[in-house]
């Protein structure tokens, strides 16, 4: 017999009781229990209906029945470990090669973000047989003790940084240390990369990789200036080093215009692609794609790749999904039309309200950037964590801005 449902007060005792107490909650004055989902809607325990603007996982929608079915239909069929041959590892792979330029040909499969990441950093290490990485400031990798080390975002509140472990600034044109008014800021930004590659070669440092998002997205939703990747690319390279791309937030269509945030920057390809949240609407599949070379260099130690859950068939059929709906669905498109609609009445909004001091973006990936003061650019952080974090009432309205990335650093 199915137990009754829990009171909200009750789940929340419990989670006091036996979750840790790290593992944060949205909106913690006043929790919300979600009991269902469909589309672009979330319910509570009591029917209410919020939009969910915050997800940045369920890509195609929640609770899609496409993807559903497929999951349903694999599942009563077989799932297992990739140490076998089946049709839906290698035509997940090819889907997903068809999204990419030729170069970045060869995948793996995993089930987290952060996975996909440390598995990033260990080709490029293996690939280079060098250790150290390039990051940008404020960026955040993922969970594992490799990317908390590469995530000034975690690190500056933790053991601090290593001396593997190379920070530059963060390519922001709005209040970073080259600005729209300068003349060539992505030159500028790239030249702090080499900067700092070279005073790391001055202490006998390596570089294995430049390892960043192709759009800062916990940095605050950044665009860096065309031609910034392209440039930091050549100074990576000529240090022996390869360009890693965290698409992990900002792939799959959201930025409207490419498939790929990294296809922002014209005529860039990175050397190894990072995908997770989005690839699977909320089941956990993660992947790195890279170049047969760095592939190579890493089959070459002699040492298996072993993932016991990565690359089943369960999470291709479900990958495979996803890509069906974002193409059938026009997706892709969708982002760059709300997006570009969004934005618009977000403009008309900076113009009465002083407070917005930005905003920017690209198809549905978007920042609101608040200010105490439009010349000084000083962020509004009271006000912002006032939006974001106080649901007193206004719940709803709070999703939906939330859904919108209010932030300020
Ligand atoms: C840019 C970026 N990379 C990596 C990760 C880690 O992914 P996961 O939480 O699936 O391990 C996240 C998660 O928030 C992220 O935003």
């Amino acid at each position: 017999m199915k137990a009754e449902p829990r009171c909200r007060l009750e789940t929340l005792a419990l989670r006091k009781q036996l979750i840790g107490s790290s593992c944060r909650l949205f909106f913690p004055e006043d929790p919300v229990k979600i009991t269902r989902a469909k589309g672009q809607y979330m319910y509570d325990e009591n029917g209410n209906k919020y939009l969910d603007c915050i997800n940045n996982v369920a890509h195609v929608g929640h609770c899609h029945p496409e993807v559903i079915r497929a999951a349903h239909q694999q599942n009563q069929l077989l799932n297992t470990n990739s140490r076998y041959l089946h049709d839906n590892l290698v035509d997940y792979a090819q889907r997903l090669s068809n999204t990419l330029p030729e170069k970045l040909c060869t995948f793996y499969f995993l089930n987290s973000g952060s996975e996909a990441n440390d598995l990033a950093l260990r080709l490029a290490r293996q690939y280079t047989k060098h250790e150290d990485v390039v990051v940008i400031d404020h960026a955040y990798h993922g969970h594992l003790t490799s990317l908390i080390d590469i995530s000034p975002y975690k690190f500056r509140n933790l053991d601090g940084q290593k001396e593997w472990v190379h920070v530059v600034p963060l390519p922001d044109t709005y209040r970073g240390l080259f600005r729209e008014d300068h003349k060539d800021p992505a030159s500028a930004y790239a030249s702090e990369v080499k900067k700092i590659i070279d005073q790391g070669h001055q202490k006998n440092r390596k570089f294995a990789a430049f390892f960043a998002e192709s759009l800062p997205s916990v940095a605050g939703q950044i665009i860096p200036p065309p031609g910034y990747f392209q440039k930091v690319a050549e100074h990576i390279h000529k240090a022996g080093g390869v360009f890693i791309a965290d698409e992990i937030q900002v792939g799959f269509g959201r930025v409207g215009k490419h498939f790929w945030a990294f296809q922002l920057q014209e005529d860039f390809i990175p050397d190894i692609v990072t995908m997770g949240k989005p690839i699977g609407n909320g089941h956990p599949v993660s992947c790195v794609a890279t170049t047969r070379d760095i592939a190579e260099a890493f089959s070459a130690t002699g040492v298996e790749y072993f993932n016991t859950f990565g690359g089943n068939p369960v999470s291709c059929a479900i990958g495979i999904a996803v890509l069906d709906v974002i193409e059938k669905e026009q997706l892709q498109d969708h982002a760059l039309q709300v997006g570009s609609f969004l934005m618009e009445l977000l403009h008309q909004q900076k113009e009465k309200h002083p407070l917005i001091g930005d905003v920017r973006g690209a198809g549905l990936f978007i920042g609101v950037d608040l200010v105490q003061d439009q010349t000084e650019r000083s962020p509004a952080t009271k006000e912002a964590e006032l939006i974001t974090t106080r649901s007193h009432g206004v719940k709803r309205v709070i999703a939906t801005l939330q859904g919108w990335w209010v932030f300020a650093k």
